[in-house]
């Protein structure tokens, strides 16, 4: 049967290096790609799921999407672009949503269907909407789709409600062939928008404030295409340390950086695992059973809503109890019922869980219900008493090129079974 087949097999040891972050940044390099005409070139892109998803998407709309060699990956937005991301592909991976801003920007109008929600919350999209809408786009949904189109997208000053991090990306790459200035205000902060806005000003756009809440847009002519190297995984490298921190040991992350985990390793450190950085990573140690802390997400740089069923599944075996609140989705913790099955002791009620650390998690058949969760059980795992079985990996599959690989390369006891082809 398809499933992460996971048994403890004592503290991990080694050195792992992550792959690049192809979900959630490489994604949304792809559908950037759109704004320049010609062949765009991506590295340290590694083949996921979503990436799938995205290439279909862009081969709906004209560009050319080839794998050209190891983790290299080739766009051929030389056009013509037919604007348009139908149903099937947008359910397959909300990501998709990332083509609405360049295919505004390039092609003055764009389809695209509705998204709809997901197993994580209700994923509304206002304030995308909002911020096209101020910059000029006239945007409508008819039958299900996103129907947006502009005669000249204008800059304009824009403040989200919320850091989200879809709605400043979208927004930024609408923003690049605005004209004038666009300020986009109470942006997201993340990584990622940095990756993206640093590719984006290497093929000619004008962007600073990246990283910061504001960030200003001079909107340019036009953009070139280049060749652009995607950053590594922080989400990964953060699994590993959870997963270190659940089975023990000593484990090094190259491919990372500790700045772009560092509310991690600040809660993680609390909790008795020492992370410290090394000149391609960082490295993590711990010696002892890791005791509870408090946790509450929060968009970057607070500790990530995508570790939240990762650090649960922590707290679940360390000593004491901790009560964990989820501020950035609305019905993110499905997950806990799992880790029930295994004998955890959770609470959950709205946005908080009451985690109370046992001796010993019990190995059980669990079902993964998005990606971070099926990790999160995963990492369970590894700390339980017999198998675990992760049945429905494909979630884990959309952001993880090989999350068995790389915790058996540490020692774990996990593997990635299939059923026969
Ligand atoms: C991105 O999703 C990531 N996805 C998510 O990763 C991540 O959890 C999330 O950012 C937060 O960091 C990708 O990068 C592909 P948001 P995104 O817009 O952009 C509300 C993972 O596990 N909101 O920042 O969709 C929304 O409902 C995933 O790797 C509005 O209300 O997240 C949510 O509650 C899952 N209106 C919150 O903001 C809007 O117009 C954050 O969403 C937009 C968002």
């Amino acid at each position: 049967m398809d499933a992460f087949v996971v048994r403890a097999n004592g503290p991990l040891s080694g050195t792992v290096r992550v792959c690049g972050a192809t979900k959630n940044a490489g994604l949304k390099q792809v559908a950037a790609a759109l704004l320049a005409p010609g062949v765009t070139l991506l590295r340290n892109l590694h083949p996921v799921l979503d990436l799938d998803a995205m290439l279909d998407v862009m081969r709906a709309i004209g560009a050319g999407a080839e794998w050209t060699g190891e983790n290299e990956l080739t766009i051929d937005a030389s056009g013509p672009l037919t604007p348009e991301a139908p149903y099937e592909l947008v359910t397959r991976m909300r990501a998709s949503i990332n083509v609405l801003g360049p295919l505004l920007a390039r092609c003055g109008e764009a389809r695209v269907a509705m998204p709809g929600g997901d197993n994580i919350g209700s994923r509304k999209l206002d304030m995308h909407f909002r911020g096209l809408q101020a910059m000029g786009a006239d945007l409508e949904i008819v039958h299900g789709l996103i129907e947006a189109r502009c005669r000249t997208l204008c800059g304009a000053r824009i403040v989200l409600d919320f850091p989200s991090v879809g709605a400043t990306e979208n927004l930024l790459t609408a923003a690049v062939l605005a004209k004038g200035q666009t300020v986009l205000d109470n942006a997201a902060r993340e990584p990622e928008i940095s990756d993206l806005a640093a590719f984006l000003n290497r093929m000619g756009a004008q962007i600073s404030g990246a990283g910061s809440s504001t960030i200003e847009v001079d909107g340019v002519e036009s953009l070139t295409p280049i060749e652009n190297e995607v950053m590594g995984d922080r989400i990964e490298a953060g699994t590993i340390l959870m997963a270190c921190g659940v089975a023990g040991g000593e484990v090094t992350v190259e491919g990372t950086r500790l700045d772009h985990l560092e509310m991690v390793a600040l809660k993680l450190g609390e909790m008795g695992l020492d992370v410290s950085p090394t000149p391609d990573g960082l490295t993590a140690r711990c010696d002892e059973r890791m005791h509870a802390v408090d946790v509450a997400t929060l968009p970057y740089p607070g500790f990530a809503t995508d570790f939240m069923p990762l650090v649960v599944a922590l707290l679940a075996t360390v000593v004491g109890s901790a009560i964990v609140t989820e501020n950035v989705f609305d019905n993110r913790f499905g997950f806990v019922d799992e880790l029930h099955r295994m004998g955890a002791d959770i609470r959950n009620e709205g946005r908080h869980a009451v985690v109370r650390g046992v001796d010993r998690l019990s190995g059980a058949p669990v079902r993964a219900q998005d990606v971070r969760a099926g990790a999160a059980l995963v990492v369970a795992g590894l700390a339980a008493d017999g198998e675990t079985r992760v049945l429905d990996p494909y979630h884990v599959d959309r952001g993880y090129p090989d999350l068995a690989g790389q915790l058996h390369a540490l020692g774990a006891d996990v593997r990635r079974v299939r059923p026969p082809a």
